[in-house]
């Protein structure tokens, strides 16, 4: 869950804030403004709240490599080339911080900060008065923005994480750029939240991945096979259907042993082609390829389009958008759709001659809105089509990145994004020695009604001999199953022990090891947890790691030193990937089973302690995203006070983990 600028307190903060002013600009004037239009809404939002002073950071261009290119170009033509002028025309921030004071209007007054560039910006932002938003110059004037060396990204991040105790980003197009200003900063301020613009990108663009109101169809169309690769394997996993059409569709055709004229083809890309056919059939997804064509004899605006009624195209003509049948194929599977996600033309649209494809698809998807459909339309040239029919409107979301939006659509991790992911509730259930199968599956079942629907992460650990009984039940259900503990060895004679194989051929997912039980009564140390946490993870499990200090401890002051312990030896050897499949639990052997529970600010104390002590392992973003959650004594009572503490995210709950009474209101504490 990404965590928005709505769930922070703003009042009298200074704010930082990465919004994307990457416009077009010509001889100092803006021209095209969308972006800057994208972005109000948050600037307003801020400035209501009561935030003491906004400070926007974005970049324009590429000031050095946009140079360079225009330098060439008017040298080639024989022109002067004034670097000076150039610059400011195109890459200055000041029109475009004066441009957004014009939209603002009364809002909120603008001030740029000046052409020197981002750093030692700190007194004159301090100096202005309460409710103004400071413009700062370029970021991309400073090479480190852009640097391959964190080190060198980290110098200006740090520089600009000075200017506000809360960052904001609201970049989507510059998302997936893992750069000083849109990922960096989040290490050194103490708050990274997503503004209401990419709060509104990544809650149209992430469930079509992750989990698409269904059926879903993908239309993907563009030039090139070898740039959708991975956004056409990536939705043929959600999608009842994929409509592939615009050039890349004639590979496509290619592959499948058609004919394709003079087209546009990537002979290269096959092989690619027949694989994605292949793996389409097997997942039962339809595959929608162009039926009938208009076709030209040159790519050329002026060319004359020629209708091809079947599907293969005559050796002189080359295909340049589809025909009315593929279209009528286009309706009828588009009628089927509850979501419909839109990436890149079916035609050359940019020709209008051959633009008919294209605005055809636009209608359908607009009329699909009209029906309630969801429709996200992404990437830059369908997003341009849908402004050139004046369609933008029509559609559910239209996406403001172009590469952003894509990769999200190829489930990648957006570096922009994951900064401002809050980490989700994990509430589990640990069994513990208790109930028969019969009375265990009852309560699996009363689990999956009750909780169906729940916002939070669940599991259910019963005991071994419930793992078969109560799996079936949770299958298909929003909770994991769990094991209670393994064996450190694989397999072999070990008499009386349960292997990882064994849980695995279960079906179970996670593994809660170093229980305060395995540790205190059973004597388990914190090596042996430690060689069983990498077997599992080896095996592919999720680890629930315990910690916390007995009464004892407690009394002597030791409770920092045993969870550090605890922490540091029960990871040890433990990869910074391995990291994200651990969750720890701080369970004080004085509150499990007794009624005592740690008061919500000493378990927070423990809690932002152990945080700690990650970060000083895997860093400041691996601490950030670590689940930590509390156990002793959870009950429907105290839940929503603990879970309302910053570092505590989830409870390990065990006696009233017993009854779907009382685990239900944990499970869904608001
Ligand atoms: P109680 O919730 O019964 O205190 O147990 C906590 C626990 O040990 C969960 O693993």
């Amino acid at each position: 869950m990404i965590k928005t600028v709505k769930t922070v307190d703003l009042k009298d903060k200074q704010v930082i804030m990465r919004v994307d002013f990457n416009v077009p600009m010509k001889d100092g004037v803006v021209q095209d403004d969308t972006r800057i239009v994208a972005a109000i809404p948050t600037i307003k939002y801020i400035i209501s709240q009561g935030a003491k002073t906004l400070t926007l950071m974005s970049h324009l261009g590429d000031p050095a490599g946009d140079a360079e290119k225009a330098r060439a170009k008017a040298e080639k033509d024989g022109k002067s080339f004034d670097l000076e002028k150039y610059i400011k025309g195109k890459h200055r921030m000041a029109p475009v911080a004066a441009h957004l004071q014009k939209k603002l209007g009364k809002a909120a007054a603008v001030v740029f900060a000046g052409e020197d560039g981002c750093y030692n910006k700190k007194a004159f932002i301090s100096a202005q008065k309460p409710g103004t938003v400071i413009m700062l110059e370029n970021t991309r004037f400073h090479k480190e923005e852009t640097s391959k060396d964190a080190a060198s990204r980290d110098k200006l991040a740090k520089a600009l994480a000075e200017y506000g105790s809360v960052f904001v980003n609201d970049a989507f197009g510059t998302a997936h750029r893992d750069q000083a200003s849109t990922a960096s900063i989040a290490k050194f301020v103490p708050v990274s939240v997503a503004g209401l613009l990419m709060e509104k990108e990544v809650n149209y663009l992430e469930p079509i991945v992750t989990d698409p109101v269904k059926p879903l169809i993908a239309i993907i169309g563009g030039a090139k096979v070898s740039s959708k690769i991975a956004v056409l394997e990536s939705l043929l996993k959600n999608s009842a259907a994929l409509v592939i059409g615009g050039g890349m569709a004639y590979t496509f055709l290619k592959a499948q042993g058609k004919k394709i004229g003079k087209s546009l083809v990537e002979d290269d890309q096959i092989v690619t082609a027949k694989k994605i056919l292949e793996a389409a059939k097997k997942a039962g997804v339809d595959i929608v390829l162009p039926v009938d064509h208009v076709g030209a004899e040159k790519f050329d605006s002026a060319a004359k389009p020629v209708a091809v009624a079947a599907v293969n195209i005559p050796d002189k003509l080359m295909g340049m958008d589809v025909g009315p049948k593929t279209l009528a194929k286009y309706r009828e599977v588009l009628s089927r759709a509850k979501t419909i996600v839109w990436n890149g033309p079916v035609g050359v649209f940019e020709f209008d001659a051959f633009a008919k494809g294209t605005e055809e698809v636009a209608k359908l998807v607009a009329a699909s809105t009209a029906r309630g459909v969801i429709t996200v339309v992404g990437g830059g040239d369908s997003v341009a089509a849908v402004n050139k029919f004046g369609l933008a409107s029509k559609m559910s979301h239209v996406s403001t990145g172009g590469g952003a939006s894509l990769e999200l659509l190829e489930g990648k991790k957006l570096p922009g994004i994951e900064v401002t992911r809050g980490r989700d509730y994990y509430i589990a259930g640990n069994w513990k020695m208790h109930m028969t199968r019969s009375e265990a599956g009852n309560l699996a079942k009363a689990l999956v009604k009750s909780l169906k629907g729940g916002k939070h992460k669940y599991l259910a650990a019963p005991s071994f001999t419930a793992i078969e009984t109560v799996g079936g039940i949770l299958k298909g259900s929003n909770i994991a199953l769990g094991a209670q503990n393994c064996a450190a060895e694989e397999q072999g004679a070990h008499t009386g022990e349960v292997s990882v194989l064994q849980l695995k051929d279960l079906g179970v997912n996670v593994i809660i090891l170093g229980h305060s039980e395995r540790r205190h009564v059973y004597k388990e140390d914190d090596a042996l947890i430690n060689k069983k946490v990498k077997l599992a993870l080896k095996h592919g499990f999720e680890v629930i790691l315990c910690i916390g200090e007995t009464l004892d401890e407690r009394e002597k002051g030791k409770v920092e030193a045993v969870c550090k312990r605890q922490t540091e030896k029960g990871l040890a050897g433990i990869t910074p990937e391995e990291l994200s499949k651990i969750t720890i639990a701080y369970e004080p052997v004085w509150a499990i089973g007794t009624g005592k529970t740690a008061t919500p600010d000493d378990a927070q104390a423990v809690h932002k302690f152990v945080r700690g002590v990650i970060e000083k392992l895997y860093g400041s973003q691996a601490a950030r995203q670590m689940v930590i959650q509390y156990g002793g004594s959870v009950k429907p009572e105290n839940a929503a006070q603990l879970m309302a503490m910053e570092d505590i995210d989830g409870a390990l709950v065990g006696g009233a983990s017993l009854k779907a009474e009382t685990f239900t209101p944990i499970a869904k504490f608001s």
